[in-house]
């Protein structure tokens, strides 16, 4: 396939003042400090710093930038740029210049979250350093923390006075999970405004900051071949799939208390769907998207409580072989209760209760420790209404899929059927491939990248909104129950070995 898409670009703003290449952006950052809550933790080190790195090397940072770090242990400046030189190493930036100049600005302040005097006395040190390196007094706070720590955090920079946006802005950041069921999600946003505006919470999704999965809704609305079969007309069945290889590692002590259903499902599987299922917004601006997210959560059909094992399979793994090493069971990883009826694995058959997708089954597949990792999304259309190759080929004539791949590989593909060229009369299926990352003339950005970009930018079209929150909440709440309560596997809980494609319950469904 040929790119033919530099005729018609609008201009860009080009915001790098030095250097060759960088990121072309619509509008520049504003002089701002990005104040990472829980800087000396993991999601620090791996993924935001080299994130942060990132955006500087290619001109996504603004000139006038600070970065401060704030975490219990006590720690020096320097000290501190040691540790983030070490992480960034290790994630492979060694452009030692580069790493010096963007070291510069970042700082480290001792702090007690949720110790009110301890976020003054940061409030104090924050005027400082604006007032060092000029950031005017714009803030972007991060909190890499874990959730339970999300409200009182906030409540700490509400009473400090740094939620104030008065002549500059401040903006909240917090991950998934937002709570825990509808029930604690609401909760906690009522805390998070008791001292920010919805326009300040910035509600992650790193699946939305992939570039294959903002491609959808390119691909979707940008061709005006596609929409006119996207619906219950053509379509047969969508699948939604996101597995992985990897077993829970490190990760188990959170894992056991969420499950598939809260750790994929609930935000990752959610947008996906939305993305594939939602109508066109009137413009490609947040409220407007968000809107019309909102509208698929709301169409979804109930699950049948009675009948849940009519729509869903949940499963866990047990011990087998991935990649040819032996792998222990869900049971027997560490801080795992060798009893726990917590799923690894989940697939529903859902409906859309709207004029669109009504009685086409959207299947959601999301599980660890499986054969692979793939993350896809694929249409299935329905097959031609006749035949006329009947007599020499018989009635089977695969239908035409649409493949979107967002991993491993990030492409578009689309399976037709031509003829086998040759004497014979007798066709093949062929593919149609578009390879996303063909002719790409910038850096790409990564997932996290793209979204401390977009929260410096104030653009809130791939974060969550809260309403979109509740209603997947709402509409997860009869699963959530059922696996709290599937004490016996076999009922709804299904046991697949590691390394396999999931239960074989789930291939029924
Ligand atoms: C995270 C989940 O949100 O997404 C993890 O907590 C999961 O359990 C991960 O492994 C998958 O993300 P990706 O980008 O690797 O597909």
């Amino acid at each position: 396939m040929t790119d033919s898409s530099k005729q018609n670009k609008p201009a860009r703003a080009i915001c790098r003042t030095s250097g060759e290449g960088g990121y072309a952006l619509e509008k520049c950052t504003e002089p701002c400090s990005i104040v990472i809550f829980g800087a000396t933790g993991d999601l620090t080190a791996r993924k935001l710093m080299p994130a942060l790195f990132d955006l500087h090397r290619n001109g996504g940072l603004p000139e006038r930038f600070s970065i401060v770090g704030c975490g219990r242990s006590k720690l020096s400046d320097e000290a501190f740029r040691k540790k983030m030189a070490a992480a960034l190493s290790d994630a492979g930036s060694d452009d030692s210049d580069q790493v010096r100049s963007f070291l510069e600005g970042v700082f480290y302040r001792q702090t007690v979250y949720d110790d009110e005097s301890d976020v003054g006395r940061l409030a104090d040190s924050l005027e400082k350093i604006d007032r060092q390196r000029k950031t005017g007094g714009n803030r972007l706070f991060y909190l890499a923390l874990p959730p339970k720590m999300y409200a009182p955090a906030a409540r700490s920079l509400g009473k400090a006075g740094l939620a104030r946006e008065k002549d500059r802005w401040a903006r909240l950041v917090v991950e998934k999970p937002f709570g825990w069921d509808l029930d604690s999600a609401m909760s906690l946003d009522r805390s998070l405004h008791r001292d920010f505006k919805e326009h300040q919470v910035y509600r992650i999704d790193h699946y939305l900051a992939k570039e294959t999965v903002q491609n959808v809704l390119m691909f979707r609305f940008a061709n005006a071949i596609f929409e006119p079969v996207w619906n219950r007309r053509y379509i047969e069945a969508v699948r939604v799939t996101a597995v992985e290889d990897l077993g829970v590692g490190h990760r188990a002590g959170y894992y056991e208390h969420s499950g598939v259903v809260r750790d994929m499902f609930q935000n990752h599987m959610m947008q996906l769907l939305s993305l594939t299922a939602m109508e066109p917004p009137p413009v490609f601006d947040a409220e407007r998207v968000r809107d019309e997210k909102v509208k698929v959560y709301r169409s979804l059909r109930p699950f049948a409580v009675d009948a849940l094992s009519d729509h869903l399979v949940l499963g866990q793994y047990t011990s087998g072989r991935v990649d040819g090493e032996s792998v222990p069971s869900y049971r027997q990883e560490k801080d795992v209760d060798p009893e726990s009826i917590t799923p690894t694995y989940a697939k529903m058959k859902i409906f859309i209760d709207n004029w669109r997708w009504q009685r086409v089954p959207f299947y959601l597949e999301s599980g660890k420790r499986l054969a692979e990792k793939r993350t896809e999304i694929v249409i299935d259309f329905k097959p031609v209404p006749h035949s006329m190759f009947r007599r020499i080929l018989g009635d089977t004539i695969p239908p035409n899929r649409l493949r979107m791949g967002i991993y491993p590989e990030e492409r578009i593909s689309l399976r037709f059927q031509a003829k086998t060229p040759g004497a014979q009369v007798d066709l093949r299926s062929v593919n149609m491939d578009f390879h996303y990352q063909m002719n790409a003339e910038e850096p790409l950005l990564s997932a996290y990248a793209r979204v401390l970009l977009d929260c410096m930018l104030g653009d809130q079209t791939l974060f969550w909104r809260q309403d979109s929150v509740e209603a997947c909440w709402s509409f997860l709440t009869p699963i959530l129950n059922a696996c709290e309560q599937c004490g016996d596997p076999g009922a709804l809980l299904h046991l697949y070995p590691a390394g396999s494609d999931g239960p074989e319950a789930a291939k029924g469904l």
